[in-house]
């Protein structure tokens, strides 16, 4: 069998990741890479990704001929976390006939804030007889499938909660300024009015997700506003020093609302001195089950791993628009991808 060919649609931070995991795994060719970034166009993915060898391809803003050209199986897309801008990406690509992965956090459960487009790229990609899926660790695993699969040896549900705490000292130094550590509250609030800071996008799909998951109709979904986590003393990284009184990080809660109560209740915490990292999801019912991972999941393994493990689950998937709710169980592709085809 030959190998799962790849294109590389977005060689930033993530998709630099995954594209070294995929250089490394047997049964997979990198075969083209997609980015606008000027200090990448133009250049050899090898010397991108800080490999000490020339891979033969050269970085292309040109999707069509891209992926005319390399004909891939499928292309792993990590540009944007908002719909409206990955889009016509997506588009760009399904019109070739060609799978797409997205780590687009908007794209992991579209039909609750985008139903239109969800409507129409699920339309195009089943004419193209394609699979398009949004993935990552979070959304993707750890608030939504993980849950989702959890779920599964409940026979009655009230409650379901999921809390995710990162010491984000932990993580690498554009992690800590996306989540504001170091800056005067004041900072913090400028730059979430300007968009500058954004915290994390996708726990309103991951709550969507999980409802569909249930048939639970929930009443609304109620996303509170990013909160600043304030440092009580001096907290520092490799890069970052936080005095006290300053922004050590940020934290996101969201909620689903079914006739009038909190049934889903997601809370996600990234911050710089962080004492105890864990992910940690508790349903409420019969039986009632509380579930800790400690630490908490490194994110950037985790999104590497998901995007990747998830290739031939989407390879062998029928053609459409689909959520990782919609996959087979979610596992690990250990060794030659060709075994899992
Ligand atoms: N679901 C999850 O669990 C998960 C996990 C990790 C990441 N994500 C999301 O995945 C996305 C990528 O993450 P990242 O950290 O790698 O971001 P990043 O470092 O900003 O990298 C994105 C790359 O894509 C390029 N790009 C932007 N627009 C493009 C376009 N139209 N065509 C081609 N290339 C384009 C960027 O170039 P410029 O720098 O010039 O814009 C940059 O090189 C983010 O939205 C992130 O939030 C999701």
């Amino acid at each position: 069998m030959e190998e799962v060919k790849v294109v590389l649609y977005g060689v930033g931070a993530v998709g630099s990741l995954i594209a070294k995991g995929l250089v490394e795994k047997r049964g997979v060719k990198v075969v083209g890479a997609i980015d606008v970034a000027k200090d990448k166009l133009g250049k050899d993915l090898g010397e991108v990704l800080g490999l000490n060898k020339k891979l033969g391809i050269t970085v292309s803003s040109d999707v069509d001929a891209t992926i005319s050209k390399t004909k891939p199986n499928i292309v792993i897309h990590a540009t944007s976390s908002y719909l409206k801008d990955t889009f016509p990406q997506i588009v760009s690509i399904v019109k070739h006939g060609v799978n797409v992965i997205s780590t687009c956090e908007e794209l992991s459960y579209p039909y609750y804030s985008e139903p239109g487009i969800a409507k129409e790229l699920d339309k195009l990609a089943k004419k193209h007889n394609v699979t398009v899926l949004g993935t990552g660790i979070n959304p993707g695993f750890l608030m939504d499938t993980l849950v989702i699969t959890l779920t599964a040896v409940c026979q009655k549900i009230e409650k379901i909660e999921a809390i995710r705490v990162m010491n984000a000292a932990t993580r690498r130094l554009p992690f800590q300024k996306k989540i504001g550590a170091g800056l005067t509250v004041d900072e913090f609030q400028q730059k979430i009015e300007k968009r500058e800071i954004t915290g994390h996008v996708g726990l309103e799909q991951s709550i969507a997700m999980i409802a569909d998951a249930l048939a639970w109709k929930l009443d609304e979904i109620w996303a509170k506003l990013v909160e600043p986590v304030i440092a009580k003393e001096p907290v520092k990284s490799d890069f970052i020093k936080v005095e006290a009184g300053k922004v050590a990080g940020l934290r996101q809660t969201a909620k689903g609302i079914m006739k009038g109560k909190e049934v889903i209740v997601l809370d996600f915490q990234a911050y710089i001195g962080a004492e105890e990292e864990y992910d940690a999801i508790t349903i409420t019912g019969i039986p009632t089950i509380k579930q800790k991972i400690q630490p908490c999941v490194h994110g950037d393994f985790g999104t590497v791993a998901v995007v990747i493990n998830s290739i031939p689950k989407v390879l062998k998937a029928p053609a459409g628009l689909l959520a990782m709710k919609d996959l087979p169980v979610p596992s690990a592709v250990v060794g030659d991808m060709r075994k899992y085809l």
